[in-house]
């Protein structure tokens, strides 16, 4: 077992600890420990399948059918492009493109580094500034392809000025 496998395995059954082992909680088991770990990891969802006596493509069925689970870590940083109808219209698909492209990640993938998660959402209610990305909470307006390289730069920048001051 190697380190990572380790500590998730040991979380996972503290968080299972004192939870009652019936196969109609497995929907609030996933996720209380989506809320601890801030995704499933295939090593908590085997260790799911052991505490509750299920197969564990049981449980990797459900935590694949409903999109509120997360598979892959969540980065450092949040990117959730809006594909609403008045963010599409303004070009939304465009700045998908671009983030994806920048990242070099799909929607619902974390990039290596683990610095941004990328995903889409539907309308945020700001419609005005179509097309919209929400980058960790803050909405950012009007993100086409070149505002896009502007907030990666800015996050590049802060994170060389953050290292400088770490050495
Ligand atoms: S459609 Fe994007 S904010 Fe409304």
């Amino acid at each position: 077992m190697n380190n990572e496998e380790t500590e998730i395995k040991e979380k996972t059954r503290a968080i299972l600890e004192g939870l009652e082992s019936n196969r109609e909680n497995l929907i609030p088991i996933l996720q209380k420990i989506q809320e601890e770990l801030g995704y499933l990891p295939p090593y908590a969802m085997i260790e799911v399948a052991r505490f509750l006596n299920i197969p564990e493509i049981d449980v990797y069925s459900v935590a694949t059918f409903y999109n509120q689970f997360r598979l892959t870590p969540p980065g450092k940083h949040s990117i959730r492009v809006c594909m609403g109808t008045a963010c599409h219209v303004k070009g939304g698909h465009i700045a998908l493109a671009a983030w994806q492209r920048r990242l070099k990640i799909g929607p619902g993938e974390t990039s290596p580094d683990r610095e941004f998660d990328l995903d889409t959402v539907a309308c945020v209610g700001c419609c005005a500034m179509a097309p919209v990305t929400v980058v960790d909470k803050k909405v950012e307006a009007k993100a086409d392809p070149t505002k896009v390289d502007g907030i990666l730069l800015s996050y590049q920048l802060q994170k060389e000025k953050e290292e400088k001051e770490n050495n």
